[in-house]
C-alpha cells in the first residue's frame, strides 16, 4: 500500500479538490483507494456525500487497540472507500501529544490499512501541526498544490523547509493549482515553476466544474468527463502514480 498526503500551510488552493478528483481517478484505474479526511472541516466527506461524524474517531487513531478499519466506508464509486472526517479532529494534535510515541502509533494505525487498500490518499487540514508533522513523518509522498502567485512561491519553500527538517524522506510533488492562463503572472510564474524538475508537468486549470463540486457532490470525472478539468485531474494522477511507482 502507498500513501499519499494532500497538505500545505495554506488553505483554499485546491487541496480537497485535488484529494476527491485523484482519489476517484485512482480508483477508476482499478486501485482499492481510500480518501482519509482528516480534516475536521470535512469538505472532502461532504464532496462524496458522506455526513461527517464518527464515534470514536480521534481514539481510532490514538489507540492502541481500537481499529481504524472498522470507521471506514464505502462510497458511490468503485474501488473508492473513505474514512470521513469528525469535528472531534480538531482535538486530533492534543491526543496525538497524550499518546507515548504518535509517529509510530499513527504508522501503525496507517499500516492495518494496507491488507484492503493499495493506497491512501489523506486530505489535510492546513496547519503547522502536530498532526500534520506526523502524517509527512509516515507517508510515502507529498502532494502540495501551488497557485502561481509569489506568496504560493514562498509558503512552497517554507514547506519544503518543514518537510525536509523531519527528514523522513517523502517525496514532495509540488503541482500548479487553479491556473489561469489568461493571467500574464500565472504564466510567467507558472513556467518558473515547471523548470523546477521537483514539480509535476500536469497543471489543473482554474474551471469553474471544480467550483461546483459543491453542489453536484461528486468528483468532476463522474459527472463531466470530457472536461478539461477532469483530464487534467487523471492526467495528474497518471504523473503521481508513475512517480510513486505505484
Ligand atoms: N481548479 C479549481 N478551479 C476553480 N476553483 C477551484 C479549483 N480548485 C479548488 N477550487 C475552489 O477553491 C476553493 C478551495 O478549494 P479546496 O479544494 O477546498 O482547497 P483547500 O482544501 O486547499 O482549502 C473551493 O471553493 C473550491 O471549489
Ligand atoms: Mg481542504
Amino acid at each position: 500500500m502507498k500513501s499519499l498526503a494532500v497538505w500545505t500551510i495554506k488553505g483554499g488552493v485546491g487541496k480537497t479538490s485535488a484529494a476527491v478528483n485523484l482519489a476517484h481517478a485512482a480508483a477508476t484505474d482499478g486501485l482499492r483507494t481510500l480518501l482519509w479526511d482528516l480534516d475536521p472541516q470535512g469538505a472532502a466527506s461532504f464532496y462524496l456525500r458522506i455526513p461527517p461524524g464518527m464515534e470514536g474517531a480521534v481514539e481510532s487513531i490514538t489507540r492502541k487497540r481500537t481499529a481504524l478499519a472498522d470507521l471506514v466506508l464505502p462510497t458511490e464509486f468503485d474501488n473508492l472507500t473513505i474514512l470521513p472526517a469528525d469535528f472531534a479532529y480538531r482535538h486530533l494534535d492534543l491526543a496525538l501529544d497524550a499518546t507515548k510515541k504518535p509517529r509510530k502509533r499513527f504508522a501503525a494505525k496507517l499500516d492495518g490499512l494496507a491488507d484492503r487498500h493499495d493506497l491512501v490518499i489523506l486530505d489535510c487540514p492546513p496547519s503547522v501541526s502536530l498532526v500534520s508533522e506526523t502524517v509527512i513523518k509516515t507517508v510515502d509522498a507529498v502532494l502540495i498544490p501551488v497557485i502561481p502567485s509569489t506568496l504560493s512561491m514562498r509558503t512552497l519553500h517554507q514547506v519544503r523547509v518543514f518537510i525536509s527538517e523531519q527528514g523522513r524522506g517523502a517525496d514532495v510533488l509540488p503541482f500548479l493549482s487553479m491556473v489561469d492562463l489568461r493571467k500574464k503572472m500565472h504564466n510567467e510564474l507558472g513556467l518558473a515553476c515547471l523548470a523546477d524538475p521537483a514539480f509535476l508537468t500536469v497543471a489543473i486549470p482554474s474551471a469553474s466544474v471544480v467550483e461546483k463540486m459543491g453542489i453536484t457532490r461528486a468528483p468532476v470525472a463522474a459527472t463531466l468527463p470530457s472536461q478539461p478539468a477532469a483530464r487534467a485531474f487523471t492526467a495528474l494522477w497518471r504523473e503521481i502514480r508513475e512517480r510513486m511507482e505505484i
